[in-house]
């Protein structure tokens, strides 16, 4: 036995010092910086998952996130996971395997939502405009009457175009057939006017690391008491036991019931997640909106003041926290990537999807969005065009 008290596989040379980078302006479509009062949060000791300090982080994360959705929706927590953790605790729990289900598709997230209800069994019908272009309520309207799907999927900001999608309208649509409204702000949360309940909205989800500025990995999401009933209602168990929302709605205290363990919530990331939202309800979603629009007038201004197109041409439609900017003929995109990060440590990024290779995408969002930012942007982004013309 003696030969296996000394390990065999020796530690890599790079593992024995301590983690260290250089600090980088993260100007793409997220993550985006965390605030120094973020990072602070996250580094206080932990608790156990089910103490009454961390139950009290629990419930001001519920706040926030009403807060921050515009809802008073009693199940409204984070789950544990990315904006994807999040996308697939929405569509898991409403999807029945048959159930039809309309994607609204104008860019990449469409289409990963499509997929990800094709693998829970739905029947996936779409609507679908190029990227770059929204919906008319009309659009949708015909999808609907064409399809009467069971759930409607909406991205309200597609990052990887840098659309915003009008939502007015489109919840009575779907109360009128009976349909739920799925609508992903994982891009846009915070960074323009969104209001869950007023919209007929009956299930949203956010991500951490966008305008909330906490480090990716804890997901807000909010059902209604519609989508509650439909989930009560199903004829079959939720596929997944990590985002049963009926075990969710327990442990985050949603229910009635006594707070039962269901899993080690990533503790250190909801305190993250808590002081994020803490400091966008202190600044107000108002001041919050009005600075994200501030700043995205002054990129799209900076941007056609250097001879370049922005991806979305009507206004209305683009999304403050991301701007697609058309790669111009004759310049290698990828090297105006490399060029920003290795010669100033800021990211800006490639296209995604549909968009890749034909757009940077350009985030401002959360603690990033301020004014010297989008002038520092704007300067790198200039030089490197000009070192990389082919
Ligand atoms: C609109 C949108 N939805 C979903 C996601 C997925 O989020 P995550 O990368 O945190 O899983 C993203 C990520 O950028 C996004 O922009």
């Amino acid at each position: 036995m003696a030969q296996y008290l000394r390990s065999v596989v020796r530690p890599a040379e790079r593992l024995l010092k301590p983690l260290q980078f250089p600090h980088k302006l993260l100007m793409g479509p997220g993550p985006s910086n965390c605030p120094p009062r973020v990072l602070a949060a996250q580094a206080l000791p932990l608790l156990g998952h089910l103490h009454a300090e961390f139950c009290s982080v629990m419930d001001d994360v519920k706040a926030g996130a009403r807060y921050a959705f515009q809802t008073a929706n009693a199940v409204t927590l984070a789950v544990s996971g990315t904006g994807h953790a999040a996308m697939e605790a929405a569509i898991c729990n409403i999807v029945e395997p048959g159930d039809v289900v309309l994607i609204a598709k104008n860019g990449h997230w469409g289409a990963r939502a499509a997929d990800m209800a094709a693998r829970h069994g739905a029947d996936v019908r779409t609507i679908v405009v190029p990227p770059g272009e929204v919906f008319t309520l009309a659009n949708i309207a015909a999808a609907m009457a064409e399809h009467a799907p069971s759930l409607t999927f909406v991205c309200h900001g597609e990052s990887s175009a840098g659309t915003m999608q009008p939502l007015e309208g489109v919840g009575e649509l779907c109360r009128a057939r009976d349909c739920l409204l799925l609508v992903d702000t994982v891009a846009s949360l915070g960074g323009a006017p969104f209001f869950a309940d007023a919209l007929g909205i009956d299930v949203v989800y956010t991500g951490a690391q966008k305008v909330i500025g906490a480090p990716p990995g804890v997901s807000p999401i909010s059902f209604s008491e519609r989508a509650m009933a439909r989930v009560a209602a199903r004829a079959t168990r939720v596929r997944s036991y990590y985002f049963d929302v009926v075990e969710l709605a327990n442990y985050w205290g949603c229910d009635a019931g006594p707070r039962r363990y269901h899993h080690t919530a990533p503790i250190s990331s909801m305190y993250a997640l808590r002081e994020g939202l803490s400091m966008l309800a202190e600044e107000t979603l108002e001041v919050c909106w009005e600075r994200h629009l501030r700043c995205a007038r002054l990129l799209w201004r900076g941007i056609e003041d250097l001879g370049l197109k922005l991806l979305v041409e009507n206004e209305d439609a683009r999304l403050p926290t991301v701007t697609a900017v058309v790669v111009p003929d004759g310049v290698a995109w990828k090297r105006v990537v490399e060029h920003c990060m290795s010669k100033h440590a800021v990211e800006i990024s490639g296209g995604l999807g549909p968009t890749a290779g034909k757009v940077w995408r350009i985030g401002l969002m959360g603690y990033n969005a301020t004014e010297e930012n989008v002038r520092r942007v704007l300067k790198v982004l200039q030089e490197a065009i000009t070192a990389c013309k082919m």
